[in-house]
């Protein structure tokens, strides 16, 4: 159905509590990519929440491709949200609500190839979010003020920093370069286990470069070699300046330069 025609009950609890998870996937040439990984995260948040996970893998992947083939745009953007359903205002839920399952389909336009060729800035900011961010929920209040930030100071992106630590970006993964290896924070509860990242991070072992899963302070991201972010939207995008500082040479690097081309290989390649 057309977006107007879509309505979702005040009592549904995404609305009145933000209680719920979701998806973003992207297509090259038509296809979705990393569907089963991105399918797979949505079962770990699910579950994570205690939510009823309203299709099996085999089922979203029908919808998905259908979905795709109706809108028929040339590259699509894929939004899954799955909430816990419609009840009166209680914080606590009833076991068997029917959740409410959302997707859209959008028109997805890749960002400008001036953008990765020339690199992007970023600026860090506090990670005020919550203790369970491997879980894609759908509250995302401190994402919402950290890409407002953002838009206000005309940069890209944030990049996150906890406890003097580097999270993650606002909507992507970041890595480190130093001394010739990739370095990113590790899986857990503190970041999202980003589906970019993964592939990435295989990309660069299969290029035999060192990966470390570890994570790295403001002032090593200041003095690394290189920085980058991966995610759906970003794919893999250098960040040459952050907090007016310049990284590296200010130029995207040659680590994030080879992992770029190799992703763009990878996602081109007929064997998605
Ligand atoms: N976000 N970290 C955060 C906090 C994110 O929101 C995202 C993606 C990523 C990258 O994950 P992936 O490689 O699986 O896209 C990392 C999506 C695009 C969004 O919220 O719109």
């Amino acid at each position: 159905m057309s977006l107007a025609n879509a309505k979702v009950s005040i009592e549904d609890r995404g609305f009145q509590f933000g209680d719920g998870v979701y998806e973003v996937i992207r297509t090259y040439k038509g296809r979705p990519f990393a569907l089963e990984a991105h399918l797979s995260r949505l079962n770990h948040s699910a579950t994570m929440l205690d939510l009823t996970q309203p299709y099996a893998s085999a089922e979203w992947t029908n919808h998905v491709l259908e979905g795709i083939t109706r809108a028929a745009y040339p590259e699509a953007k894929i939004y899954i949200q799955v909430t816990r359903g419609v009840a009166p205002r209680d914080h606590a839920y009833l076991a068997e609500a029917l959740p409410t399952v959302v997707m859209t389909v959008r028109e997805f336009s890749p960002l400008d190839r001036s953008i990765p060729a020339a690199g992007v800035e970023a600026m860090t900011m506090e990670d005020i979010r919550w203790g369970r961010c491997d879980i894609k929920s759908l509250n995302l209040l401190p994402n919402v003020l950290a890409r407002q930030q953002v838009k206000q100071a005309r940069v890209f992106e944030a990049i996150l920093v906890k406890d003097g630590f580097v999270t993650e970006g606002a909507i992507s993964n970041v890595m480190v370069v130093q001394e010739g290896a990739v370095v990113t924070a590790p899986e857990g509860s503190q970041i999202l286990s980003g589906v970019t990242r993964a592939v990435v991070l295989n990309l660069a072992l299969s290029e035999g470069l060192p990966v470390q899963e570890r994570f790295v302070s403001r002032s090593d991201l200041y003095e690394a070699d290189e920085v980058f972010l991966t995610g759906t939207t970003v794919e893999v995008l250098a960040v040459v300046r952050i907090d007016g500082k310049i990284i590296g040479d200010g130029c995207p690097g040659p680590i994030a330069q080879r992992l770029a081309a190799r992703f763009t290989n990878r996602v081109d390649s007929p064997l998605l």
